[in-house]
Formats: structure tokens, sequence, C-alpha cells
């Protein structure tokens, strides 16, 4: 097996839409006692980045979810591993996301957590890869728009492994 991997961003890029988004969010959620809800895995690097440039005080929690979606021809049940443990009654809510791709598991997560009545709910995701949309879901504070490829590095893996990489890369695997 050959592995090609090619850097989309790198660690300046990736540094500067941090501290964009972290102005962005300080400017909406500032006096607002938010909530910042972290999936893991994948956001642990951006999430760990972007808080540190918030500037409010920052609660965190941290949810685990799979999808089986590749198992299924319905496309898409989605579970959750790990949940959170605050309560969410009246809170803002702040979702941070690696990645969007199909939206199934960001659309399952941000109903469920309207249904908990938070007093809002938004999502922050760091990559949008919109080709292959199944589910319509609203990213409020995104990072980079990313093509049909598949991304490894800053928190993102393959198969658990690259997670470390500091760039954004594009994996290409050929036999
Ligand atoms: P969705 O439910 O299809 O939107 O998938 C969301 C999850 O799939 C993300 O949170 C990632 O964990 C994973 N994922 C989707 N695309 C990629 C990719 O290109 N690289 C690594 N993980 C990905
Ligand atoms: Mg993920």
């Amino acid at each position: 097996m050959m592995v090609n991997m090619e850097v989309l961003f790198t660690q300046k890029e990736i540094e500067s839409a941090v501290v964009r988004l972290a102005a962005d969010i300080t400017r909406d959620y500032k006096g607002k006692n938010p909530l910042v809800m972290g999936i893991l895995k994948g956001s642990f690097i951006f999430l760990a980045d972007l808080v540190r440039r918030l500037d409010f005080p920052v609660e965190l929690d941290f949810v685990t979810l799979s999808s089986y979606k590749e198992k299924t021809t319905s496309g898409g049940e989605i579970s959750m591993d790990r949940r959170f443990t605050t309560d969410l009654k009246g809170r803002h809510v702040l979702v941070v996301e690696d990645i969007v791709d199909t939206g199934l598991t960001l659309h399952f997560l941000l109903d469920h957590l309207r249904e908990e009545q938070a007093a809002s709910v938004r999502l922050c995701a760091l990559l949008d890869k919109p080709s292959r949309r199944q589910m319509p879901v609203q990213i409020d504070y995104l990072g980079f728009t990313v093509p049909d490829r598949f991304i490894v590095g800053y928190g993102l893996d393959c198969a658990q492994k690259y997670r470390n990489l500091p760039d954004i890369c594009c994996l290409d695997e050929t036999v």
C-alpha cells in the first residue's frame, strides 16, 4: 500500500483561522456563560487551541458519537457512546466539531441538544465537506471548506491514526 500525504492547510493557516473564529465567538458569547461541547475524538486539538483564545471563562463538556453509516443502506445510525453530564436547560451551547461530511452526525446531535431545552445551540466546525451532504446542517462558525477527499491531521484520523499531524492533510491510499 502506498500512502500519499498532501498538506492542505499549514499550521500557520490553521492558527489564523482559529484566531478569527475565537474573535467571532468571543464577540457573540462574552457574558452569556456558554457551554462549549466538544465532540470526541476528532475535535480535541482544534478545541484545545480554540478555547485558549476565547476571552471569557469557558465551561466545557464532551460527547462521543459514533456512526454506523457504512453498515446501513438507509444511511445513518448515530449512537452517543459517551453522554455529556451538564444540565443544558436554558444554556447557550456551542458545539465544536472537526468536520461536517454527510451531516448525519451533527443533525442527530443538534436535534438532541435542542430537545434538552438549551437556550440556543450553535455549531463551530473546523472543516466543511459540502459535496457529500445528506442532511442539512447550519455551520455558524467555519474554519475551512474542503474538497471531497479524505482528510487527516490536527485531530482527524484514518482508522485512529494520524490525529497528531500538526497540519491538515489529504490522505490518498493506493494499493
Ligand atoms: P458525518 O456524519 O458524515 O457528517 O461525519 C462526521 C464524522 O465523520 C466526523 O466527525 C469525522 O469524525 C468523520 N469524518 C468525515 N469525513 C472525514 C475525513 O475526511 N477525515 C476524517 N474523518 C472524517
Ligand atoms: Mg468526529
